[in-house]
């Protein structure tokens, strides 16, 4: 069995449940506290022992790159001033990892996107982790735990979260084979963004995967679903006639940065959790009480 050493991060898409920021800036470069919310989830990678990222983007969305890169601009200015506490906070993450480009020009759909991974995965296994969706894990990162459940089960698995029914029609929802109540289930099938009255479960798809390369397989063939789009989960269902297919409740907090809601309760429990704005933030919070 492969082990997973390398992730998948799509990052192409408009944002458009966050305009007008993201006209000119991609939302992945929204901040939660000082740390653009893409950073987060490359760390997330990081700490659960990849080794080699792919983020797939757009010709407009260069800052991403730029951000993941060094700027020998601004580390030879620090230098200069001898900041060597900022000059760490800038050259950490280059000297961590080293990030893969590639660029998916037509917004045709998670899938799509997916797909453009191809080349990268090179016939392995791969974490595949959304920008949307930001994770605190309990005890491990949450693709620390997808990882694990792989190396128990081989299979691809699907991180999934619990929500109201009148949530699921914004996810892919899992059906699970039985009626087993373990965190880890293998599954009948999946479905993308059902109308509730039809929605086989509430276990829905919370933004990250580890997947096998038989998916391109199904990629590469894929018929647009919901939404017009082609749809990765679409691919995932079919994926099932051939592999096993497992889903995993995630263990640990989740936020839907790519919400208003989400991404204001990110800001202020990340600032909550950090011991240099903790009280500049119980402050803030009392004052608007
Ligand atoms: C995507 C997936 C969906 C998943 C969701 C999690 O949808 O297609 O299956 O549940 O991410 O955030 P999107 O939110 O991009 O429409």
């Amino acid at each position: 069995m492969k082990l997973i050493r390398k992730a998948v991060i799509p990052a192409a898409g408009f944002g458009t449940r966050f305009l007008p920021f993201t006209k000119a800036v991609p939302k992945e470069m929204l901040p939660i506290v000082d740390t653009p919310t893409i950073e987060y989830i490359v760390r997330e990678a990081i700490e659960s022992g990849i080794e080699e990222v792919l983020i797939i983007i757009n010709s407009e969305k260069e800052c991403i790159r730029t951000h993941f890169g060094h700027n020998v601009v601004l580390e030879n200015f620090l230098k200069s001033k001898n900041k060597t506490k900022e000059l760490e906070i800038v050259e950490a993450l280059p000297k961590q990892i080293h990030v893969e480009f590639t660029y998916q020009e037509e917004q045709l759909g998670l899938g799509h996107a997916v797909l453009c991974a191809e080349n990268f995965a090179n016939g392995e296994p791969f974490a595949l982790l959304l920008g949307d969706d930001v994770y605190v894990g309990r005890k491990e990162p949450a693709t620390k735990q997808l990882i694990n459940a792989y190396n128990q089960t081989g299979s691809s698995i699907l991180g999934t979260l619990v929500v109201p029914d009148e949530d699921v029609s914004k996810y892919g929802i899992c059906k699970p084979r039985g009626t087993s109540k373990n965190s880890l289930v293998e599954l009948e099938s999946v479905v993308e963004k059902p109308a509730k009255e039809v929605a086989p479960s509430n276990l829905a798809i919370g933004g990250r995967y580890v997947l096998t390369p038989a998916i391109f397989d199904y990629l590469k063939t894929q018929t647009r679903g919901a939404g017009g789009e082609i749809q990765l989960t679409d691919s995932i269902l079919r994926l099932m006639s051939k592999e096993k297919v497992y889903s995993l409740a995630i263990d640990g907090r989740r936020y839907d940065i790519g919400s208003k809601k989400g991404f204001l309760d990110a800001t202020i429990d990340f600032s909550l959790k950090r011991s240099d704005l903790a009280e500049d933030m119980k402050e803030i919070l009392n004052k608007h009480k």
